[in-house]
């Protein structure tokens, strides 16, 4: 089934944009079960009802693309990071929901004769995008605060003075589950059309055991809604809540002793046979200092939980190190890092995540050190941290074109930092993040024949085609 606005919001296939006096010309798309015979406009252009929608479910041979992106070989460290496994020409057969196999055209065609297909029409394919580090639940906006940004305030300033995060708190925690949900889901349907099929999505507006555990819940809901898969993240330790707002220590007591154990408690009874979330702190000046982020992280490693951390954002406590010592699954932001901590951190495999869409939010100058990580031989990932207050982005592609500008990525590396690296950013990279067999079948036809135009192009949706799991979730032909 198409995505659609059952959710009231706008459905991407949408008919209306076709006048009667667009030219139309057929075209045939071979299929198991029928020829149907798509329009397609004088511009060049495919109509929205192209696609037979029978084709999506089952399974489906994608070919003709201009480059196949595979990305096999899994994560890519330090100086490798880049190795795209381009296919010319290529062709990927998806089967429920699975890659069955890659390779050319030529090849998968005469291996699945018959077999329902879609022409990539000599343009990219790619996998979905995986955005390790996202704040995607909150209720509320804080507009006024970027304006008071730009008139001098910094972000640190704000959030001390009880806004900031903690306005974000203030209405997330008076507002019912419902509205969580329904905010989230606008921006679900956002990061999907832009290609992003995997996500990693943080509590942390709750900052007291009931309101965080609300948090899990709706980040839960919205998993099992789908279609955009789920990494989630416990972030108790976003900021100190006004109730410790003059004991940040006994918030940290607090967190360590009842938090984590309830958490641990309520997600074995209420998500079942889910992994156990991400424990993250955001270790930084105003928020938790190094010992506590410490203290925090250690807790929730001895009770079982997969660490990330918030680690230099803005000033350098040693988060990255931390990081490192902790095996932490992932250490994101790295902006003011050491060049000690970068070796420790890329000595280790603890990936690191940059989120160049932060800095930019915040109308900076310093963005994370890309090239000092690569030599020193780091795993590099980009996310977006879709947030309310540094950076409200839902876009991969316009992080892959800040990493590209701010970091010197490539496009190349920005897209598999932001494809297998970022899979492995949140432990996903056997499941999602390259097309290989047994892989899901998550992936996008982009509408540019070259790869280079991810990072080269910006502000405008390169995604033609956003499948998941082998079903076809949106067709943006309307609006390229
Ligand atoms: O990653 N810095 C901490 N957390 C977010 C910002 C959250 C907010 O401002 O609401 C970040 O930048
Ligand atoms: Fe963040």
């Amino acid at each position: 089934m198409l995505y659609s606005g059952s959710r009231s919001l706008t459905c991407c296939n949408r008919k209306s944009s076709l006048t009667d006096n667009d030219h139309v010309k057929a075209e045939e798309i071979q299929t198991s079960s029928a020829r149907i015979k798509p329009r397609q406009l004088s511009n060049g252009k495919i109509a929205p009802d192209l696609v037979p929608k029978d084709v999506s479910k089952y399974a489906m041979l994608i070919h003709s693309a201009s480059q196949l992106l595979t990305l096999t070989g899994g994560p890519q460290r330090g100086q490798r990071l880049g190795q795209l496994g381009i296919i010319p020409d290529g062709a990927v057969m998806i089967q429920d929901g699975r890659i069955l196999a890659v390779g050319t055209s030529k090849d998968l065609r005469a291996e699945y004769p018959g077999e329902p297909d879609i022409d990539a029409g000599k343009r990219v394919v790619m996998p979905g995008f995986v955005d390790p580090h996202t704040h995607l639940i909150w209720v509320g906006e804080r507009a006024a605060e970027f304006e008071m940004r730009l008139q001098g305030k910094t972000y640190l300033e704000i959030l001390a003075n009880g806004g900031g995060i903690l306005s974000t708190v203030r209405a997330t925690r008076s507002a019912p589950i419902e509205t969580m949900l329904a905010e989230a889901r606008s921006r679900v349907h956002t990061m999907l059309s832009y290609g992003t099929t995997t996500a990693e999505a943080k509590t942390g507006y709750g900052l007291e055991t009931e309101s965080e555990l609300r948090m899990l819940q709706a980040l839960l809901a919205l998993k099992e809604e789908g279609p955009l898969d789920l990494a989630i993240t416990f972030l108790g330790a976003h900021a100190i809540p006004p109730e410790y707002q003059d004991d940040p220590q006994g918030y940290a007591d607090h967190l360590c002793e009842e938090m984590l154990p309830e958490v641990l408690q309520w997600w074995q009874e209420n998500a079942i046979d889910q992994p156990l979330p991400f424990v993250d702190v955001f270790c930084e000046t105003g928020a938790f200092d190094l010992d506590q982020s410490r203290k925090i992280l250690s807790t929730a490693k001895r009770l079982g939980f997969p660490l990330k951390i918030h680690a230099d954002e803005f000033d350098n406590l040693g988060g990255a190190a931390l990081a490192a010592e902790l095996e932490a699954v992932s250490a994101d932001h790295l902006v003011a890092t050491s060049p000690e901590d970068i070796k420790i951190l890329a000595g280790s495999d603890t990936v690191a995540v940059a989120l160049p869409g932060t800095p930019f939010g915040l109308a900076e100058a310093d963005y994370t050190p890309a090239k000092e990580i690569l030599e020193a031989g780091g795993i590099l990932a980009l996310a977006s941290d879709l947030n309310p207050g540094t950076g409200w982005c839902e876009s991969m592609q316009f992080t892959i074109a800040l990493a590209c500008r701010y970091m010197s990525l490539t496009p190349a590396q920005a897209i598999a930092a932001a494809t297998i690296n970022a899979a492995a950013a949140i432990s996903h990279s056997d499941q999602v993040g390259s097309l290989e067999p047994g892989k899901q079948g998550d992936l996008l036809i982009l509408n540019v024949p070259d790869y280079r135009h991810l990072g080269y192009r910006f502000g405008t949706n390169l995604v033609d085609t956003v499948i998941k799991k082998g079903e076809i979730l949106f067709n943006n032909h309307a609006h390229n």
